[in-house]
Order: structure tokens, then sequence, then C-alpha cells
């Protein structure tokens, strides 16, 4: 692991980053917020990367980090009151969630497969990697699972330092709080997760009422996340031990079910067994055993270790019964 510093170099920290992302690895990076850890946010392989570092058990929609505006229409389109809303706020401490745009470049496991997109402009030198970077980067705080989020280059080395090759320096962050989250739509602004832009000043500039959700970020990250969440049209069975005609089948490491000659489609996440590789390719998986299945979508037991354990999760959300 290496820091380096910022104010000391900023060309040589601004090049580095951006060959350990080009790279698919991670950074950990200083943001006007908290530290954040970051990855190339349409490399499915990298984004896996920080659920295994983070030791997240469950594959949650990540907020990616945009150099502007112009960079955010590529990826998320904009309604009238969102686009207010970044001319007034951007960049800083705001967050919106907004239709992702389809066909475009962000990997699935970004978002967690939903058809919405969480995007933010940071300040600063973040701002200036991700011009250079000219990708999105998908980027949680750089803390490991249930521990606060870092604002300091001290924190993220103390807490992830092992498992980060480059942590940037950039001091203490400005607002030391995660950005403020909301949902801009026809019918207003929803409020999903306080943060360091008081609702109060979104309120003064869109003229809006910010409606305090019920489904804050709590709610969010709970079951009830399930319900904005991809549900397989098929009946989906999870450690399945056998295959039925007209079934699709998920596998993994190359393993057979019996019946699994006469599958609609056998899909294999990791021919290899390679977990990160895997999780990558969970949701469009899914997706496209949804679409192939003429019975339902069997999926093979998959190792409940490292990121084994949030794929497992997702898979067992999908196969839930439907309210
Ligand atoms: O200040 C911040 O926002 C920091 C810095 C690094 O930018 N980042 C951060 O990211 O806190 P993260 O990935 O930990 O925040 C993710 C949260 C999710 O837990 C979820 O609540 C919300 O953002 N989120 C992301 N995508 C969403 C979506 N499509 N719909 C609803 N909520 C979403
Ligand atoms: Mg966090």
């Amino acid at each position: 692991m290496a820091i380096l510093s910022i104010a000391q170099n900023e060309d040589i920290a601004r090049e580095e980053a951006c060959r350990i992302l080009a790279d698919g690895g991670l950074i950990a990076l200083p943001t006007e917020t908290v530290y954040g850890l970051a990855a190339d946010a349409t490399n499915g392989k990298a984004v896996a990367r920080i659920f295994e570092v983070k030791g997240r058990p469950r594959f949650n929609p990540l907020i990616c980090h945009m150099s502007g505006i112009e960079m955010a229409q590529r990826y998320v389109d904009f309604n009238a009151l969102a686009m207010r809303l970044a001319e007034a706020f951007w960049p800083g401490p705001l967050t919106l969630v907004l239709p992702l745009r389809p066909g475009t470049a962000v990997h699935a496991l970004t978002c967690a497969g939903l058809d919405t997109l969480a995007v933010r402009v940071p300040t600063g030198f973040a701002q200036s990697l991700i011009a250079r970077f000219d990708r999105p980067l998908a980027a949680p705080s750089a803390n490991t699972s249930g521990k606060i989020s870092s604002t300091t280059a001290a924190h993220v080395a103390t807490d992830l330092g092992d498992r980060v090759p480059l942590i940037l320096d950039g001091g203490p962050a400005a607002i030391g709080l995660e950005s403020t989250i909301i949902k801009p739509t026809e019918k207003g602004v929803e409020l999903l997760r306080p943060g360091g832009l008081a609702a109060s000043e979104i309120e003064s500039v869109s003229g809006i009422r910010v409606a305090r959700s019920a489904e804050a970020e709590p709610a969010i990250e709970a079951p009830g996340m399930l319900r904005s969440h991809y549900a397989p049209g098929a009946h989906m069975r999870i450690n399945a031990r056998t295959a039925a005609a007209g079934d699709a089948v998920i596998t993994f490491a190359g393993a057979a079910l019996p019946g699994d000659e006469d599958a609609s489609i056998i899909l294999d996440l990791s021919p290899s067994g390679d977990l990160r590789e895997a999780a990558a390719n969970l949701f469009d998986y899914m997706k496209r055993a949804d679409a192939a299945a003429r019975g339902a979508i069997a999926v093979v037991p998959i190792p409940n270790k490292g990121l084994g354990e949030a794929i497992n999760d997702r898979l067992e959300r999908a196969a839930a019964p439907r309210v």
C-alpha cells in the first residue's frame, strides 16, 4: 500500500490513480464528504472487488461519481428539476438518483441491477481525476462494512491499508458527512439519505418541499429494498440439485445438474470458480436466464465464502416469494 500526498504532487497522484483504475484496481480517494473506495464503474470485476474489500455481505447500489453534468448525461436522464438541482449544487455533497439510460457502459453491479443510478459530482481533486480518467467512478465510503466512514487518509490506512494499493491523501474531508441523496421526479423531491447538504437548502433552491421519505437509507438496505429491485419473472430455485426441461440454469465453476441437457440455456457465472467474476456476471445472467427460461431458473449452490455471501444474499432475495 502506498500513500501519496496530493498537495505534494498532484500530477503524479492523478496519473498513478488513473493507471491503477484503468487496470481494474481500487484506490482510496478524498472527496469533500468522506474518503471513497473507488473503482471504474464500467468494470464489473473492479466493482466486485469493492464489495470484497469492504467485506460487505450484500450488494447495495453504489454512487457513481462524475466529472460534471455533461458526463452524467451520458449515463442518466435529467428531468428539469434534476437539472436545476445539479446546476445549483454540483460539484458538491448532493447525490441524485435518476433513470439509467439504457445500454450505457455502467456495469449492472454498480447499480445492483436497478434501472436507476445514483450520481454525484465531487469537488476538487476527485473531480479532476474523473475528468482525466473520463469514466465514472463507483465509490462507497472507504471503510470496512459496519465501521464508520473515513474522513482522513490515516483512517483509511488503518482500516483498509493492506487491501488498497493506493491511498490518496487530500487532508481531512471538509464536510465529514456523506452526501445527501435525493430522488427528483415529476412529483417532487424525495429524501433518501440526509447528508452533507441540508434539505432546507435544497428546498430554497428548488422551491419544492423535500419529502422526508419513509424509505430512508436503512429502509433501502432492509429487505424492503427488494421492492425496487429486479426480481425475475420466472420462478427461481436456488441451491438446485436438478434441472427440469426448459429451465434456465445458472451454474458456477462448470458444475453440471442432472437434467440440464434439456435446459433452455446454461450460464456459468465463472467457469474458473472465481467469485469476483461471478459477482460481476450475476445481474446480467439473472436477466438473461429470465429471458430464456421456459420453466424456472435453477441456480446451483454457490460457495458461501468471500463474495459468495453477497451473491447468495442477492439470489435469496430474487427467489423470495412475491407479495
Ligand atoms: O458522500 C458520499 O456519498 C460518499 C462519497 C465517497 O462520495 N459515497 C457514499 O456512497 O456514501 P455509498 O455507495 O456508500 O452510498 C450508497 C447509498 C446506498 O446505500 C443507497 O442508499 C443509495 O446510495 N443509492 C445508490 N444507488 C441508489 C439507487 N439507484 N436508488 C436508491 N438509492 C441508491
Ligand atoms: Mg458507507
